[in-house]
């Protein structure tokens, strides 16, 4: 059976903004591995690390930034068959709610300039930073939660418990794809995994960070979900989900969109 195209909204393909793509030359050629690997819409989302943005203006020249060099990535993508549809969004780092507090009422911030907001609260969690999903939901916005699979968490705190704490309040979970596949380490290949069993998955994206980490591929992970027993899952997260997130306006009244069942297929 044929996959269907994935939607990808979690990449670092605008150029020369993060540590994602240095070029817009080695964007294309990225964004064209991935549509021919499947990939028919993709958000890409650099990185609004907000603790080091401290003041407003520094916020506004970053978000600048990324709109002018996204716009140059564009323009050189017109008429260009063979890429995915591209947008732009934001992976933003906000360890705590006055932190995001600084975006949730920004229509120019959110994954496609939608209503969702992709959020990680940095790679060593300092609590439950449940807060930050609070105020994101409270402000009338989605939160899709970066890559639970790869934080360390408090000592004490059981990882799944936790992500279902987030679900709770109303996260979305996003796992990297290629922690299916060990890409970064044992730890986060197994608590992937045990998410899929939790029925805690809601989204899986690839993280592409250009040339310097490639190699994370939805397809793969397409395939090792479904080899598995689990290709239902594999379309809702790859290609369903993903793609409601990205359609997810602004002016919805209605927040719930998508949810995994975790069930089996
Ligand atoms: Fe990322």
């Amino acid at each position: 059976m044929q996959p269907p195209l994935f939607t990808d909204l979690h990449s670092h393909l605008v150029p020369g903004v993060d540590d994602g793509s240095g070029s817009v030359e080695e964007s294309l050629a990225c964004l064209a591995a991935l549509r021919a690997e499947g990939i028919g819409a993709l958000v890409t989302t650099p990185h609004l690390l907000l603790p080091r943005l401290a003041t407003a203006s520094a916020l506004e020249r970053e978000l600048a930034l990324h709109r002018e060099a996204f716009e140059e990535l564009a323009q050189a993508a017109v008429d260009r068959a063979d890429l995915p549809a591209i947008g732009l969004g934001q992976e933003i780092w906000a360890p705590d709610a006055s932190q995001i507090r600084r975006v949730t009422r920004r229509t120019d911030v959110g994954l496609g300039r939608g209503r969702y907001l992709l959020v990680e609260f940095g790679f060593d969690l300092r609590g439950t930073h449940e807060d930050v999903v609070r105020e994101t939901v409270d402000a009338g916005r989605g939160i899709v939660v970066a890559h639970p699979e790869r934080y360390r968490y408090l000592p004490g705190v059981a990882p799944l418990d936790q992500m279902h704490r987030w679900r709770e309040l109303g996260a979305l979970l996003q796992v990297n794809a290629g922690s299916f596949s060990g890409y970064y380490d044992v730890v986060s290949e197994k608590l992937a995994w045990s998410m899929v069993e939790a029925g805690l998955v809601d989204l899986v994206s690839t993280d592409h960070h250009g040339n310097r980490r490639a190699g994370v591929s939805l397809r793969e992970a397409y395939g090792a979900l479904a080899g598995r027993g689990e290709r239902r899952l594999a379309e809702q997260v790859l290609a369903r989900a993903p793609g409601q997130v990205v359609r997810a306006d602004l002016t919805a009244e209605d927040g719930e969109v998508v949810r995994s069942t975790g069930a089996a297929g």
